[in-house]
């Protein structure tokens, strides 16, 4: 069996987190070995460098450097081994969220980040990225309830307002492989809409 890389996005508070457990489960269901990881982090270096990268302060190159010196660990230690064993490998985040982040909520240029995708994992993209989708209101809503926010999650005004808009400009700019799902929906609705997905994969 040949293994499968899927990845999940979405803005802070679109929902993300709470069908991780489920969509494991549902794979696993069909079959299939999985290995759940996330980023920043998925290594033991790589959690160290989410420490940092969430805590402390950093120009946003560094931020972007950061992310890909972590993401870089994590694929040579966990993700390629494991879709070399034919598992299914579901990262919580990968390199759409540099995108969306560092390039549209930071403002760094695309072309810089493009750079170091092609040296980092020039070869390897997602097979399927969940794209969860919300309104940045509803989003915040849902964080205000949450623990002690990171760096990212304080951030105020228009900075989340972008990073949602450079992940819809990416699903349009990939349709093949990234999946918008509405996560303003309730569980259930949204479980339905992943189910759907998973029907046509396995
Ligand atoms: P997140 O995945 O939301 O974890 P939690 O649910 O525990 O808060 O937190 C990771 C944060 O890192 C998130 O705000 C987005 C940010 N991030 C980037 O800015 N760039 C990246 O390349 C990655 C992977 C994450």
């Amino acid at each position: 069996m040949s293994g499968l890389f899927i990845t999940l996005e979405g803005v802070d508070g679109a929902g993300k987190s709470s069908h991780l457990d489920w969509l494991a489960a549902a794979i696993r269901a069909r079959g299939r070995v999985v290995r759940m990881t996330r980023e920043p982090g998925g290594t033991p270096l790589g959690e160290l460098l989410r420490e940092i990268v969430l805590h402390q302060p950093m120009h946003p190159e560094t931020e972007a450097l950061v992310m890909f010196a972590a993401r870089r660990e994590h694929l040579s230690q966990i993700i390629r081994p494991a879709l070399a064993a034919g598992e299914v490998v579901i990262s919580d985040r990968f390199t759409d969220a540099s995108f969306a982040y560092q390039c549209g909520g930071r403002g760094l240029p695309e072309a810089r980040l493009a750079a170091l995708e092609q040296w980092v994992h020039g070869d390897l993209q997602p097979d399927l990225t969940l794209l969860f989708d919300v309104p940045t209101e509803i989003a915040a809503a849902r964080l205000a309830n949450a623990r002690e926010p990171d760096r990212f999650e304080r951030e105020q005004g228009e900075f989340h307002g972008r990073v949602r808009a450079a992940y819809l400009r990416r699903a349009a700019a990939y349709p093949m492989r990234i999946r918008v799902i509405d996560g303003g929906r309730t569980l259930d609705e949204v479980r339905s809409q992943l189910a759907v997905i998973l029907g046509t994969l396995f």
